[in-house]
C-alpha cells in the first residue's frame, strides 16, 4: 500500500503532499501534534489523545474543527490500511508573510500520517534501558504537546550519544519527564510519578497507567521526586505511546535497584498489554 498523506482535508499521495515554505510550523514552530498508536487495526485511547488535541489547541488560540479532524483521522487509518502503526497529527497556525504575531489571513495547516510501527524491541524488555539525567531548560509551557522540540531533541541526541535510551530532565533538583516519555519511580512498593503541571506533558500513556495502578492496588504518588532520591530507587521506568512501559536500569551510569527489570514494572507492563488487548483486541504474546 503506497503511504498516504492527509494534508488539509485531501487524501493525497505523500510524494504529492506539499507545505509552503512559510508555513508558520516550519517558521516558528507555531504548531501542535498528537502521536497515537494503531494496534490490530484499531486506534488506543482515540478519544484522549483527541481530547489532548483540543486542549493544546486552545492553549495556543488555534482554531481547529475536532470532530471533523476525528473523523479524517479514522477515514485515513481505515485506508491507509495497516494494522501495526502510529498516526501522526500536526497542526499548525499555516502559511503567511513572515511576522511574529497571530497572522488574519492563514488557515491552519494539518497534516496526518499513519506509519508502520513496531512494538518495543523484546530485547528490551528483557534487558531494560539507560537513561541519563539532564537540566530541563524547557519553557514554562510544557504541558502543551507543541511542536517546538529543540530542547527535547537535543536531550535526546545528549542520551543517545552517551549510549542510552533516554533522558531524564530535572527541574530545580526534582525529575520533571523524560525528552518524550514520563518517567516513574518505585520506592518501596510505591510507584511515583511527577504531578501534572506546566512543567511536563500529561502523557496520555501516564493516565492508563496510573488507572492500571489504581485497579492492581498498586500504591501511587503524583508528588515531586527529588533528584538526589533516583538512586535510591527500586525500579525506574518510563512510558509513552510508542515506547509503552520500559524498564530503565541504569541511571546516570548506577544500576537501578539489581539492574534488571523489576516486579513492578512486569505488573504493570502487564496489565497495559491487557488494556491495549481489551481495547484494540491485539493477542497477548508480547508479556515477557
Ligand atoms: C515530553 C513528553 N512527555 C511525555 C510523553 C508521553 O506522552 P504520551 O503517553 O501521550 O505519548 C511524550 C510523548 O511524546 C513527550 O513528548
Amino acid at each position: 500500500m503506497e503511504q498516504l498523506v492527509y494534508l488539509n482535508g485531501e487524501v493525497l499521495p505523500y510524494d504529492q503532499a506539499r507545505v509552503p515554505v512559510e508555513d508558520r510550523g516550519f517558521q516558528f514552530g507555531d504548531g501542535i501534534y498528537e502521536v497515537i498508536r494503531i494496534y490490530a487495526g484499531r486506534p488506543f485511547t482515540f478519544e484522549e489523545h483527541f481530547e489532548r488535541l483540543r486542549r493544546s489547541a486552545a492553549e495556543i488560540r488555534l482554531p481547529l474543527d475536532i470532530a471533523r479532524l476525528k473523523a479524517d483521522a479514522l477515514a485515513l487509518i481505515t485506508q491507509q490500511g495497516l494494522a501495526e502503526a502510529t498516526l501522526y497529527l500536526q497542526a499548525t497556525r499555516g502559511a503567511a508573510l513572515r511576522a511574529h504575531a497571530f497572522p488574519t489571513t492563514s488557515q491552519p495547516t494539518v497534516v496526518m500520517l499513519v506509519r508502520p510501527a513496531q512494538p518495543p524491541d523484546e530485547a528490551l524488555l528483557r534487558t531494560g534501558v539507560r537513561c541519563l539525567t539532564v537540566p530541563d531548560d524547557r519553557w514554562a509551557r510544557c504541558h502543551i504537546k507543541s511542536t517546538n522540540l529543540l530542547s527535547n531533541v537535543l536531550a535526546k541526541q545528549q542520551a543517545v550519544e552517551a549510549g542510552c535510551y533516554e533522558a531524564i530532565y530535572l527541574r530545580d533538583g526534582y525529575m520533571t519527564e523524560g525528552a518524550s516519555t514520563n518517567s516513574w519511580a518505585v520506592f518501596d512498593g510505591v510507584l511515583w510519578t511527577a504531578p501534572k503541571s506546566n512543567y511536563l506533558l500529561g502523557g496520555i500513556t501516564r493516565e492508563v497507567l496510573l488507572q492500571l495502578a489504581r485497579e492492581d492496588s498498586i500504591p501511587v504518588r503524583e508528588e515531586p521526586v527529588a533528584a538526589h532520591q533516583l538512586p535510591h530507587a527500586d525500579e525506574f521506568m518510563i512510558s509513552s505511546t510508542t515506547s509503552e512501559l520500559l524498564p530503565v536500569v541504569e541511571l546516570d551510569g548506577r544500576p537501578v535497584g539489581n539492574g534488571r527489570p523489576g516486579p513492578l514494572w512486569q505488573r504493570l507492563f502487564t496489565r497495559f498489554q491487557q488494556r491495549i488487548t481489551a481495547e484494540c483486541g491485539r493477542g497477548l504474546a508480547r508479556i515477557p
